[in-house]
């Protein structure tokens, strides 16, 4: 099953069920919302609705969103994490609750008509066992008994698995979040129906919502995989011809991801948004200095026709900036040769030590010492300029 035909499987399936279209919002998220530099997940520009303000389209949504995680940037290159991917979620803002969302989860998963006509027997599940905050969610439990999962498929478990935002901790969220349930094919995650319910301020939970809202999640990606019989999601449709013109996973996706964020207004640069697309531009051009022919396989590939607008500007953004780059690096690599101490390219280049490495021979052990004491410096001196 392409793609397309995923995309389109999950929004009809929804649809039939109340469920009204919605576009993708902006990977990058709203003025008023400074608490992600990306969208990272379907739910973040529907924060409002899900904390209580009518939404125009209604109780019951249905969506593809564009999704940025860079946390997840040093784990690209598996089998599993992209840094760009599309989310595919059903929204109920104080409608249906835990038993349709459940039932309908399973059924698109595994009816062979209306669906995608997965083996009940490679799904397990997990729910959330419990804290001082939430029970244990025995009701999303029963339900998937009643559906036909074996007991020993159902795992408990804690919140930094099973909540949305998980409760690790680095949890400092504010905003709605609640217990959720995650569908794994054999051991791949596919799906996550968040129960949200709960509110949030800098990390404590602080009360219910005024309405109970269902937030769910599935990667694109990932279903395509399972859904095509491959073992990573590079094999998979949405890769395959930018695999070949990228050669390597981490060129196929940082390219795709940079032209994502060009084509919603993102520019590099050295601060934010445009820092991480600065970056995730060097550590390709690093390792593929012919970056044209990704990015025409990325900007004309078939499953985003009419689904995505690209900037026409896409090549020169990206040339313009590699130009600049490789003039510098260039530079740096010649004093080096000519014996100047690669820590140069740090200090005088900007670059980062991922970079250094993949460009020039480095003694890691000396390079950290060195980069201490540069920051101990530099404290220094910022200290001292304080003091005046
Ligand atoms: N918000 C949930 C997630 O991103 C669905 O996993």
């Amino acid at each position: 099953m392409l793609s397309s035909e995923i995309r389109q499987k999950f929004l009809n399936f929804f649809e039939k069920r109340g469920h009204a279209v919605i576009p993708s919002a902006s990977l990058v998220p709203n003025k008023s919302d400074s608490s992600v530099l990306f969208t990272t997940a379907g739910m973040q520009p529907l924060v409002p609705y899900l904390m209580g303000n009518p939404h125009p389209a209604g109780k019951r949504l249905v969506n593809i969103q564009k999704c940025v995680r860079t946390q997840d940037i040093d784990e690209v290159g598996d089998n599993t994490h992209d840094t760009f991917f599309e989310m595919l979620g059903n929204w109920s803002l104080g409608d249906y609750f835990k038993e349709e969302a459940i039932q309908w989860s399973y059924e698109l998963l595994t009816s062979k008509e209306e669906g995608f006509g997965l083996d009940i027997n490679r799904l397990h599940v997990t729910v959330f066992e419990g804290d001082e905050y939430a029970p244990r969610d025995d009701e999303s439990a029963k339900i998937w008994e009643k559906i036909g999962i074996p007991k020993e498929k159902i795992k408990y478990l804690g919140a930094a698995d099973n909540w949305w935002p998980a409760r690790k901790t680095d949890f400092n969220w504010t905003g709605p979040t609640g217990p959720c349930t995650e569908m794994f094919y054999d051991d791949v995650e596919i799906w996550n129906d968040v129960f949200m319910e709960y509110s949030a301020e800098n990390g404590k939970i602080t009360g219910k919502l005024s309405q109970k809202n269902v937030d769910t999640g599935a990667g694109l990606e990932r279903l395509a995989m399972v859904l095509q019989g491959k073992d990573n999601i590079f094999d998979t449709d949405l890769f395959s011809s930018i695999m070949s013109a990228a050669g390597s996973r981490i060129v196929a996706d940082h390219i795709r991801t940079a032209c994502f964020m060009i084509a919603d207004g993102v520019t590099p640069s050295n601060t934010d948004r445009g820092y991480i697309l600065r970056r995730l531009l060097r550590r390709a051009y690093v390792r593929n200095k012919d970056l044209g022919p990704v990015i025409d396989a990325v900007i004309n590939h078939t499953s985003y026709k009419g689904l995505y607008t690209f900037s026409p500007d896409t090549q020169e953004v990206i040339a313009q900036e590699l130009e600049k780059f490789k003039k510098a690096l260039d530079a740096g690599l010649k004093q080096i040769e000519k014996g100047e101490d690669p820590f140069i390219l740090f200090t005088s280049f900007g670059l980062p030590l991922e970079i250094i490495e993949e460009v020039t021979k480095i003694d890691r052990a000396k390079f950290e010492k060195q980069m201490a004491e540069h920051k101990r410096l530099s404290s220094v001196s910022g200290e001292q300029k304080f003091k005046k």
